[in-house]
């Protein structure tokens, strides 16, 4: 099973919109996709109860006491957790996953927030790149601003422990298209192409980096 965790301890970064948008990708390709809300919030739970039947299924699993059901013949695994998660509850998430994507807002508390946290990643035992795969995506961009430019900037110039590059793989604008797509239980797949042509040309490097062994430990 493919388990891909969208983490970022800051509030209001994208985790579920990005995990919702994923699980969603995935499912219109045909995948057994099983969403994990592991958020007491329960964003992506409640997308899925508004998700119409006519679309691609997709499972739901609930964080309980610390463990998930996870639906049998799941393919691909989105897990969607909460602000705020460090320390012990970092270490098992990260434990459970091949693959982390960590979305960012642009703005300088979101930056600071952002370097605090990736000292903390780094600083867990054993090399991050060789059991989990690592990449950040800027998200609510609105283009040609500082804020945007400076998170550009940052984004491109954070080193792993082992001084490569941390993959940063795109920026997704401010758009009213995921506000839509996410009230109705839907992504940005599945509004009208003409209407979204932009946010999917957006996603095409994460896609492909998710579809690609780059984003799987090594071997
Ligand atoms: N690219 C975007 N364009 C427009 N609105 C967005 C975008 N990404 C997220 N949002 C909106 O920003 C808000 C926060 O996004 P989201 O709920 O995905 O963040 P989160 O990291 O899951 O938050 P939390 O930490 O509370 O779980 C939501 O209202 C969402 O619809
Ligand atoms: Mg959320």
């Amino acid at each position: 099973m493919r388990t891909i965790l969208v983490l970022n301890p800051k509030g209001g970064s994208g985790k579920s919109t990005v995990a919702t948008n994923i699980a969603s990708y995935f499912a219109t390709q045909g995948k057994k996709v099983t969403l994990a809300d592991c958020d007491p919030q329960g964003s992506s739970q409640d997308w899925l109860a508004v998700r119409p039947e006519s679309r691609e299924p997709i499972n739901c699993a609930v964080l309980k006491k610390d463990s998930l059901e996870i639906p049998k013949g799941t393919e691909i695994l989105i897990m969607d957790t909460p602000a705020g998660v460090t320390d012990k509850r970092l270490s098992k998430f990260l434990s459970q996953a091949q693959t982390m994507i960590m979305p960012i807002v642009a703005s300088p508390i979101d930056i600071r927030a952002a370097e605090r946290f990736l000292d903390e990643l780094f600083s867990l035992k054993g090399s991050i790149n060789n059991k989990i795969k690592i990449a950040t995506v800027a998200n609510r961009v609105r283009e040609d601003t500082l804020a945007a430019a400076k998170l550009e900037h940052y984004l491109n110039h954070i080193k792993l422990p082992n001084g490569k590059k941390l993959p940063f793989m795109t920026m997704l604008r401010a758009s009213q298209n995921y506000i839509r797509a996410a009230e109705n239980g839907l992504s940005i797949f599945e509004l009208a192409p003409s209407k979204t042509y932009y946010d999917r040309e957006q996603w095409e490097p994460l896609l492909r980096w998710l579809n690609s062994s780059r984003s799987l430990p090594n071997k």
